[in-house]
């Protein structure tokens, strides 16, 4: 009796003479100055990397291990069109750091899986200076997987002052703070589903905050 009043309530929500309501956009748009990289890009471009990486891990023992938390977006559209049997694992990295400069790393969270001998598929959201991939590899590799490979979705060369290089990048992108998509600033952006530029004035009034106290 209750399932059908559900099946009943959904059917009416659904009704296709409703108007889809709009996606509110007034909440960014102050905030995000432009749209670097829409929707259809990152889609598009996550289908060409997810071939590259089937080719490349077919026939092997995969984890991909995933830095938390700005890969939350990209690692879940990665994974669903890897058509590859795989394990899934997150490390916890956390930058503690005033405005748009990283801080002090810290592991908020381990690796819980073996990688031992098996392929690892690295996957954070951006590649900046290295510094958090620097401190990340040498403790995967302390596991002695077969392998690490490492796919960002996005890289930002002009900012790196460790060698490090990612295998699979989804866009370079200019020197310039962006969020959305997975990336944040002071954890907030998380959640648009596109990657753009924050506009200045919003690191720069919460800079001046934590400066003053
Ligand atoms: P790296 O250690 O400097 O390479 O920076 C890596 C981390 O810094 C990323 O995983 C992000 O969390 C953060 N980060 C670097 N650039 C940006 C950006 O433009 N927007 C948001 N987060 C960023
Ligand atoms: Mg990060």
């Amino acid at each position: 009796m209750s399932a059908k009043l559900k099946i009943k309530n959904s059917k009416l929500k659904t009704s296709p003479r409703r108007a889809a309501p709009k996606r509110s956009e007034g909440a960014w748009r102050k905030e995000v100055e432009r749209v670097l990289i829409t929707e259809e890009q990152i889609a598009r471009r996550i289908r060409i990397l997810a071939r590259e990486i089937e080719r490349d891990f077919r026939g092997r023992e995969t984890v991909v291990v995933s830095l938390l938390n700005g890969t939350v977006m990209f690692l879940a559209d990665l994974i669903r069109h890897l058509n590859l049997p795989l394990r899934l694992d997150f490390m916890g990295v956390s930058s503690y750091g005033a405005g748009t400069e990283s801080g002090e790393l810290v592991f908020t969270k381990e690796l819980r899986l073996d990688v031992r001998g098996r392929d690892v598929l690295l996957v954070d959201d951006i590649l900046d200076t290295g510094r958090t991939m620097s401190r990340v590899l040498p403790k995967i590799r302390a596991l002695q997987p077969r392998r690490v490979k490492i796919c960002v979705l996005l890289d930002k060369p002009s900012r790196r002052v460790e060698k490090v290089t990612a295998d699979y990048v989804g866009f370079e992108i200019p020197d310039l703070f962006v969020v959305g998509y997975g990336l944040d600033f002071a954890e907030r952006y998380r959640n648009l589903p596109f990657v753009g530029v924050l506009h200045p004035h919003v690191y720069k009034e919460a800079c001046k905050q934590i400066c003053q106290k």
